[in-house]
């Protein structure tokens, strides 16, 4: 854990001007995923998201911004579950940037619709200890993968059979248990490969309403180039700048 990283995290919760409580509550829930390797790694230049942003600092805010809107849900809403599901929403295996896929022409492979697979699969692979209880599980997944909605979400099959996923290997590892609810939640309201519906969960929901919320704050900074390419995983503009 690096001290650049932790003046982000802090300059973001600051950013919201959070009280003091409400930064404890945060940092509580999230500690353990924002320290691991693989997190730490997602706030550094190697997993640009726009601009000047990185990958770490988006999921940071979108996080942030799940805690505010969850502090006005009502009690049967588990914000525990909510901040990791906004913590493990966008954990794919490549930076997206000039990160096309190899078969151009299979759209359910383009960045935009495979990597909420990808990031269930690292989730499953690097937090194991948050997929011990099936319902936690359940809604933990089915957040991540429709966090995208409106946009569609690749299915998952045949152990990931066709798909161009970039961790691959570590499909091998996941339980069966965890894999039946891959495939469910990726299978929902399923129509030629993909699946377009919102999380059956509030706690999805809102944190696919945050996520809408920081990435219109910025890509109204970062331009039309920068939502062509989360789709295609192809950023012009940053193939100019290099
Ligand atoms: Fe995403
Ligand atoms: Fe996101």
């Amino acid at each position: 854990m690096s001290t650049k990283n932790n003046q982000i995290l802090l300059k973001l919760l600051n950013k919201y001007k959070l009280s003091s409580n409400d930064k404890e509550h945060i940092l509580s829930i999230i500690i353990d995923i924002y320290n691991h390797d693989e997190f730490q790694k997602r706030l550094t230049n190697e997993f640009p998201h726009h601009d000047t942003v990185t990958l770490g600092e988006h999921i940071l805010e979108v996080t942030i911004v799940t805690y505010l809107l969850s502090k006005k849900k009502k009690k049967d809403y588990d914000i525990n579950t909510s901040l990791n599901i906004a913590m493990m929403h966008d954990l794919y295996t490549l930076p997206w940037q000039n990160n096309p896929s190899a078969d151009v022409d299979k759209f359910i492979n383009k960045h935009g619709f495979r990597h909420p697979i990808e990031a269930v699969i690292n989730a499953l692979t690097w937090y194991s200890e948050l997929f011990t209880s099936l319902e936690k599980s359940k809604v933990i997944i089915d957040g991540i993968i429709h966090h995208m909605y409106p946009f569609p979400v690749t299915s998952f099959t045949d152990n990931g059979e066709g798909l161009e996923l970039k961790n691959y290997n570590y499909v091998k590892n996941i339980s069966n248990i965890n894999k039946e609810l891959l495939v469910w939640s990726s299978n929902r309201f399923s129509v030629g490969g993909i699946s377009i519906c919102p999380s059956k969960y509030n706690e999805g929901r809102v944190m696919s309403m945050a996520d809408k919320i920081v990435s219109i704050s910025n890509l109204k900074h970062s331009g039309f180039n920068s939502t062509i390419a989360l789709i295609t995983g192809k950023n012009k503009k940053l193939e100019k700048l290099k």
